[in-house]
């Protein structure tokens, strides 16, 4: 069949990696893709948020199934305009994507289906918001409701903080008015933080394999946070009596809390959870694979990806048993130096194929350009090393060698990616 994947990120690079093996797809193409998607799928150049170009394309390509990666096409519609195009679509509707798409109803959904997460409040004045902060005093989270590119949360250790925050969200709308009209105020949770994933078809869920991501820039997790700056899998704190318990008191709820709202879920659900002492409780919905979380886990995965996607999409992932990998899979962000705040576009990256002829090393595009015969960065997350091997630890020290080789003096990486799991004590 004729595949698309929408997106340009080392996410989608992935997802075209896994398809691309399966027997079923005979064309892959990519929209707007990267140089790495480019090796493995014909690039289209149309933006992921160009839905109606999307549509277009599909229609006029005879395209039979389209997976789609980021959130923003989600959150916009796109899976309900391929739907109503007669076009089998990876991902959730408009209504369904609302999950990630609003704080607060995520939020709600958890208060009625009883679903374990951080308590919380909504507040539409700042005010408001500020006395329950004199009533609940810090440390406690704000955030913005809406999609902030995850910069919309605050942890704040003070109530002087949880004031600024407030403000910047509110007064000053900093994410912008529709985010700005209201903010959440939650209890913070305290543990261990892991990315768990299910593909949903509506109906039934199959719990996907676990992994933890690196969400600060610098080592130590420490500085801002970035979209992720390294992935491993499997998560040893999600284990298999851990996953069950997390299908059974957050997932499957969701999606029958989901049927009952009338916006069933199908797709990937990502749960970002916090292991506390009292169990897994919910951090946040995300309706899509997590990058870097997705290019570990498809490196573990030997069964058919394409196959699963259109079983989930069929509403008969119930027939699907997904085959893994023993092996640990860890990726290592290679980012442009000022990432995630200003970086400069444009430098030259050497020797990526030489890194890439490590066994069982693979890297995945995100920001970079080929031009004048060069591989160039061209976004803050350029390039993603990933090795798979007997344990995090090797895995680590195998991705960390290819990340050595490649000659890259303007980007930057993290060099404790998967301390978590290496330094870990059982
Ligand atoms: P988000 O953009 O919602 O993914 O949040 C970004 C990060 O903030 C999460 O990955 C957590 O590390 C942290 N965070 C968000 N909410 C909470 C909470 N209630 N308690 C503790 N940490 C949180
Ligand atoms: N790596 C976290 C995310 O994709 O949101």
């Amino acid at each position: 069949m004729k595949v698309l994947v929408v997106g340009s990120g080392g996410r989608e690079h992935a997802l075209c990696w896994a398809i691309a093996k399966s027997p079923k797809c005979k064309r892959l193409y990519a929209a707007p893709g990267n140089p790495g998607m480019a090796q493995i799928a014909e690039c289209v150049p149309i933006e992921a948020d160009n839905l109606d170009a999307i549509v277009a394309f599909v229609l006029a390509e005879k395209i039979q199934f389209v997976v789609v990666g980021p959130e923003g096409p989600l959150v916009n519609g796109l899976i309900d305009m391929l739907d109503d195009a007669g076009i089998k679509a990876f991902g959730p509707t408009e209504r369904a994507a609302a999950l990630e798409g609003s704080k607060g109803f995520m939020k709600d959904l958890c208060a009625r289906f009883d679903i374990p997460t951080a308590e919380y409040r909504r507040f539409d004045e700042p005010d408001a918001a500020k006395e329950y902060i004199f009533l609940h005093h810090a440390p406690i989270v704000v955030k913005a409701d809406g999609l902030a590119s995850g910069k919309g949360v605050f942890i704040c250790r003070n109530e002087n903080e949880a004031h600024a925050a407030i403000d910047h969200i509110m007064t000053e709308q900093a994410f912008g008015e529709a985010a700005g009209n209201e903010v959440v105020i939650e209890e913070l949770l305290v543990g261990e933080e892991a990315s768990f994933f299910a593909l949903v078809d509506g109906e039934h869920a199959i719990a996907l394999v676990a992994a933890q991501d690196h969400k600060t820039a610098f080592d130590g997790d420490e500085g801002p946070n970035t979209g992720g700056m390294g992935a491993y899998t499997p998560a040893p704190i999600i284990d298999k009596k851990m996953t069950e318990t997390i299908m059974e008191q957050i997932i499957r709820p969701t999606v029958k809390g989901m049927v009952a709202e009338g916006r069933p879920f199908k797709g990937v659900l990502f749960a970002g959870l916090m292991i506390t002492e009292q169990g897994p409780k919910l951090i946040e919905y995300n309706v899509r694979f997590g990058d870097p979380e997705c290019q570990v886990m498809m490196m573990r995965l030997k069964s058919d990806m394409l196959e699963a996607l259109l079983a989930c999409t069929e509403g008969r992932i119930d027939e699907i048993e997904l085959n893994w990998h023993d092996d640990a899979a860890l990726l290592v962000v290679m980012a442009s130096e000022g990432y995630p705040g200003d970086y400069q576009k444009g430098s030259i990256i050497r020797n990526i194929e030489i890194a890439e002829n490590i066994k069982n090393v693979t890297i995945f595009h995100a920001g970079t350009k080929r031009e004048n015969g060069h591989m160039v960065a061209h976004g803050g997350r350029v390039l993603g090393i990933a090795a798979l091997a007997s344990s995090v630890k090797t895995a680590h020290d195998k991705a960390y060698r290819a990340v050595k080789m490649i000659d890259w003096p303007e980007g930057f990486n993290r060099t404790d990616i998967g301390w978590r799991a290496i330094d870990r004590k059982d």
